[in-house]
């Protein structure tokens, strides 16, 4: 089965079907969904915030009754860098909030290398709740779970997403590539029918980088965020360490 194929296409299906169509018969209730580009920064937080209420009710996979919080991710409505990880671990199930654990506190370091801070930047997940013993996400699970992603970048538009690790870099990416073939070059992400594509640079997750704390492997990361700076136009910090 090819899992970013049905989700692409569940995703596109609902679009079609929501997209401002009305019901035979009927007449629209409600406001078509306004161009992510025209909406205030108060719009698009109250669209995600809907959206971490969804999540915060979903049941969609085992992982629902498994959670102890959701962690539908957090930061800037209007962020240009928009970090995507994999899966909550153990402090972020605890937390309810994304990337607060070791491997959060070196995203830290990475965004503030950057000369950036976390509330400047949009930090989420492929899945909103933890898999136990933070085992790799089910197929399943991420069908179910990526339309909420799909649609947390619809709103945010970011300019460019960083992929942390393999999962998050495949799975936005429909392919099976290994994280050093996707990883130092900007790839594109397809954010639905009409849309232009977001660019998307893959690195590896900082979970991966502790784990393999080379001088090689965090000058690796660091290139690829320098990347990511000068795709935006933002100065690069001298000092820039991750
Ligand atoms: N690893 C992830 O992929 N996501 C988190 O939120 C934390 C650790």
């Amino acid at each position: 089965m090819d899992i970013k194929k049905v989700v692409r296409q569940h995703a596109e299906m609902e679009q079609f079907f929501t997209g401002g169509f009305a019901i035979k018969g009927k007449t629209p209730t409600s406001e078509p969904p306004k161009q992510e580009d025209n909406m205030t920064a108060a719009e698009k937080a109250a669209d995600l915030e809907r959206i971490a209420e969804e999540v915060s009710q979903c049941r969609k996979c085992s992982l629902g009754s498994l959670r102890t919080n959701t962690v539908p991710g957090e930061g800037n409505p209007n962020a240009r860098i928009m970090f995507v990880g994999e899966a909550p671990g153990a402090d972020e199930d605890a937390q309810g909030r994304p990337f607060v654990g070791r491997a959060g506190r070196l995203l830290d370091k990475v965004i503030a290398a950057c000369g950036l801070k976390r509330s400047d930047v949009f930090i989420g997940n492929i899945l909103k709740c933890r898999p136990p013993e933070n085992r790799d996400p089910a197929a399943e699970e991420i069908i179910s779970c990526l339309p909420y992603l799909q649609r947390q970048i619809e709103i945010i538009n970011p300019e460019i997403i960083v992929a942390l690790g393999a999962h998050a870099a495949r799975t936005l990416l429909d392919n099976t590539k290994s994280i050093g073939q996707l990883r130092g070059q900007f790839h594109e992400y397809y954010a639905g029918l009409g849309r232009p594509p977001i660019k998307l640079m893959a690195t590896y997750h900082t979970a991966y980088l502790l784990r393999n704390y080379s001088q090689q492997n965090r000058q690796r990361v660091w290139e690829d965020m320098k990347k990511v700076l000068a795709e935006l136009g933002l100065p690069i910090p001298e000092h820039g360490k991750k």
